[in-house]
């Protein structure tokens, strides 16, 4: 089924709410990519969104709906929410099959709930496609894993601009901080503080799965420095604590601070410690097509 071919008169319209994940098309759902086929219009962010159809559309990937930009562009203010929220009930009504696609997980930081329940409250049949969350994969791209055995057994998700005063916990408590490039300074300053203290270490990568995506790794005494010394910008993930040394990015002395917590577990069989991989062993695609410094 195309997008073009429906009978909207004879079909009723729906909203799909779709993760678009953070800019790779293979970190599209399949689910997802099969709504976004059968769409007569797509209603899309610039972060994240964008990136996957561009990058369906270079792998050949025909899709026949009609794309509304509703993100933020160099110049033009992102649609305002009611906006969006009326522009997805109109078209559900008229009878389109409408996917809205977000950037990494609807759910996370994305309003998701606030465009579904209004879907809801208006009458028009919506769901819910989970995506994969920035919170999760852009670390990832970076080689750092949230948990990791004696190194992390639990991880919170905060935007620079949450109250991260009462943020308990200490360094085997990962901290991932969406939006927080322009409050990075007060955060780190006030993460310092706690039990994590002023050498934990910190990673920001920016414009992960993207053309300028870029690692930069430091101590939550230091990284205000780097960031504005290497100018950082949005978007960007703010990853800190132990699980950073495991980056392959980390310069010797992070990685080498990446020890493990006093975890005794008598059933566990011992698990060597991190090691840090040496350039020559990074995977051949950042060595050759990311800018990877610390
Ligand atoms: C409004 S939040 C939306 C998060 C989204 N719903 C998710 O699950 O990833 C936007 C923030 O996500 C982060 N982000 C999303 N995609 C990113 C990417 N490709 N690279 C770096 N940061 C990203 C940045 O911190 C950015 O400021």
């Amino acid at each position: 089924m195309t997008g073009r071919a429906h009978d909207s008169a004879a079909e009723a319209g729906k909203v799909w709410l779709v993760g678009a994940g953070p800019g790779d098309p293979g970190l599209l759902t399949v689910k997802g990519l099969r709504a976004l086929e059968r769409a007569d219009v797509v209603v899309a962010d610039r972060l994240g969104a964008r990136a996957v159809l561009e990058g369906l559309a270079a792998d050949g990937v025909d899709l026949t709906a009609e794309i509304v930009d509703v993100g933020k562009r160099p110049g033009h203010h992102a649609a305002p929410q009611d906006a969006i929220n009326a522009l997805l009930v109109q078209l559900a009504r008229d009878g389109k099959q409408v996917v809205r696609l977000k950037g990494g997980d609807p759910y996370v930081f994305g309003r998701g709930g606030e465009e579904l329940a209004f879907c809801r409250d208006a009458g028009v049949e919506v769901e819910l496609v989970s995506g994969v969350t920035s919170a999760l994969s852009v670390p990832a791209i970076a080689g750092i894993p949230l948990t990791h055995r004696h190194l992390a057994t639990t991880f919170t998700v905060v935007t620079g601009h949450d109250q991260i005063t009462e943020l308990g916990g200490g360094r085997d408590h990962t901290v991932v901080l969406l939006m927080g490039v322009g409050t990075l300074a007060h955060s780190a300053l006030t993460l310092a503080r706690g039990a994590r203290g002023a050498d934990c270490p910190v990673a920001i990568i920016e414009d992960g799965y993207g053309p300028n995506q870029r690692v930069t790794i430091g101590t939550l005494a230091s990284i205000a420095h780097q960031a504005a010394v290497r100018k950082v910008r949005s978007p960007a993930v703010v990853v800190v604590g132990d699980v950073v040394g495991l980056s392959p990015y980390a310069p010797a002395d992070i990685a080498a601070a990446a020890h493990p917590v006093d975890i005794v577990d008598p059933l566990a069989s011992p698990s060597p410690l991190p090691t840090q991989r040496t350039p020559s062993e990074l995977p051949a695609v950042e060595q050759t097509s990311r800018k990877a410094t610390t």
